[in-house]
């Protein structure tokens, strides 16, 4: 039974305190927010103690720390955390800048203690289906990947100033998601985006709708398709083509109803929005930390995945500012 403090008790943070109560395999010791009564009101919900930050990192009863502050929080709580000598689960990004990662990486390396990064959809049970039947080799040699990454709506325009850009922020679980299903790394980068759907997106200097496309050394392709917009919901979805075939995974919808009448076939809505599409996700991934840090083997998505997604996502920045490919070594 792994023991965990929580740091931030926000949108993300609430629902991770959740779930590491309601798991067999770990349990919620501690809380903390930079807003006490946040860090309360979770601790009071799931039984555990509301603590400052450097109280749950320093508490010997916590054997691991899960990261879900915010983004600019999140590398000096892992140094912190690692240095006491703490098991660390962060939320993604792990920092805006591939520097800073990398800087982290190496205190991460120093101390020895385990770091995953929380790429919840490789932990989807639809996306891990996927990729054990590629490694199973149904499709064949892969060629191509599709993601395809809207959001129901955007988000307020001060997370937007301050979230890095839409391939830093938003499109870094689909650079996460290309890599997982790539098996090699991008060594190309070609980046375009609009302002279609909030004019204020644009002003604050992002884009609201992007493309990118990225070729590996051998020539395998990905595109992804990301828009801050989706009038039918949370659109979620992967196509892998390869020699001798087509894998693909679509959205997960509210229920599997189907209504059909005169005037022909209707489906529910796609489950609202992240906390809902991804539910098993996010517990699934606690059970894969738990299992890492319990049995020694290295945690997956790790700290250098983390990097290798950032690297992506700062290429894709540069491939779309300069309209010019980004190559990568
Ligand atoms: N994996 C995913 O699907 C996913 C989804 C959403 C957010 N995230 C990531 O999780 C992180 C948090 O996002 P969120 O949407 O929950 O934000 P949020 O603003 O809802 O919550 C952040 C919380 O952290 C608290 N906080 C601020 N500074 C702190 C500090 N120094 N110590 C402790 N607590 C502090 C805030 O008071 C707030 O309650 C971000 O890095 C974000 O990128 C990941």
């Amino acid at each position: 039974m792994l023991r965990f403090g929580v740091l931030g008790a926000g949108r993300i943070g609430k629902m991770h305190a959740a779930n590491l109560a309601a798991a067999s395999t770990a349990r919620l010791v501690a809380v903390a927010d930079a807003i006490p009564e946040a860090a309360e009101a979770v601790a009071e919900a799931t039984n555990a103690k509301a603590q400052s930050a450097d109280e749950v990192i320093a508490n010997p009863e916590v054997d691991a720390v899960l990261i879900a502050s915010p983004t600019d929080t999140h590398a000096d709580f892992i140094e912190q955390a690692v240095r006491a000598g703490k098991a660390v689960l962060c939320e993604k990004p792990v920092d805006l800048s591939s520097d800073r990662i990398a800087q982290c990486l190496e205190v991460v390396d120093a101390a020895g203690q385990p770091l995953m990064i929380a790429f919840n959809r490789r932990f989807d049970p639809n996306f891990a289906e996927l990729k054990r039947r590629l490694d199973d080799g149904v499709v064949g040699d892969l060629e191509t990947v599709t993601i395809v990454s809207r959001d129901p709506a955007p988000p307020s325009i001060s997370y937007v100033e301050r979230s890095g850009g839409l391939y830093r922020d938003m499109m870094i679980h689909d650079f996460d998601l290309a890599r997982f299903f790539l098996g090699e790394e991008p060594v190309e980068v070609h980046a375009i985006g609009s302002v279609l759907v909030e004019p204020a997106i644009g002003e604050a200097g992002d884009v609201d709708t992007a493309m990118v496309m990225l070729r590996t050394a051998s020539g395998k392709l990905c595109q992804i398709s990301c828009s801050r917009r989706a009038t039918y919901g949370y659109d979620q979805r992967v196509e892998l083509h390869g020699a001798g075939g087509m894998l693909r995974a679509g959205n997960v919808l509210e229920s599997t109803v189907e209504v059909a009448t005169g005037t022909g076939f209707s489906f529910d809505p796609t489950l609202n929005f992240f906390i809902e599409r991804y539910t098993d996700a996010y517990r699934l991934e606690i059970d894969a930390f738990v299992d890492a840090v319990e049995s020694g083997k290295p945690p997956s998505p790790s700290g250098y995945d983390g990097l290798m997604a950032q690297r992506l996502a700062d290429a894709a920045s540069t491939a779309r500012e300069t309209g010019q490919p980004v190559r990568l070594d």
